[in-house]
């Protein structure tokens, strides 16, 4: 079993993200059970971690163009948002190559999947459904 599975209760019913959050979810299914393998490579890890913030980049700047393209009026609070979550993962990133942990602590696993289901729930539906107003 995935660490997350992407389900309808997580859907915005906007094809482009909904797609773009499966990938993130894949990424850190990934590198989860990478994490759980015997033998570990730290430097494999690290990679897969900073690919994940990359491409989470890549996700964050989607949705904004998505927001400006119908002048949705919560982007300014939206790109905060992302902004403040990308500061924290770019922290763990960091700490996780410095440290002596050979394996990424399970608490970065559960930060990012409660944040991503939060975010998706709590605050990408209102620019979903302004999206389907507009
Ligand atoms: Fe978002």
């Amino acid at each position: 079993m995935a660490f997350l599975d992407w389900d309808q209760t997580i859907a915005l019913n906007i094809d482009q993200i909904d797609v773009e959050h499966q990938k993130l979810i894949k990424l850190m299914n990934a590198i989860h059970d990478r994490n759980n393998e015997s033998v570990n490579n730290k430097e494999q890890l690290a990679d897969a971690l900073r690919a994940l913030i990359e491409y989470t980049k890549i996700h964050f700047s989607s949705e904004e163009k998505f927001m400006d393209s119908f002048l949705y009026p919560g982007i300014d609070m939206h790109k905060k948002i992302h902004k403040d979550l990308l500061a924290k993962l770019e922290t763990i990133s960091r700490d996780f190559a410095a440290s002596d942990q050979s394996t990424v602590p399970e608490s970065v696993f559960l930060f990012f999947k409660d944040w991503l289901i939060a975010h998706i729930k709590g605050i990408d539906t209102k620019y979903a459904s302004y999206a389907k107003k507009a």
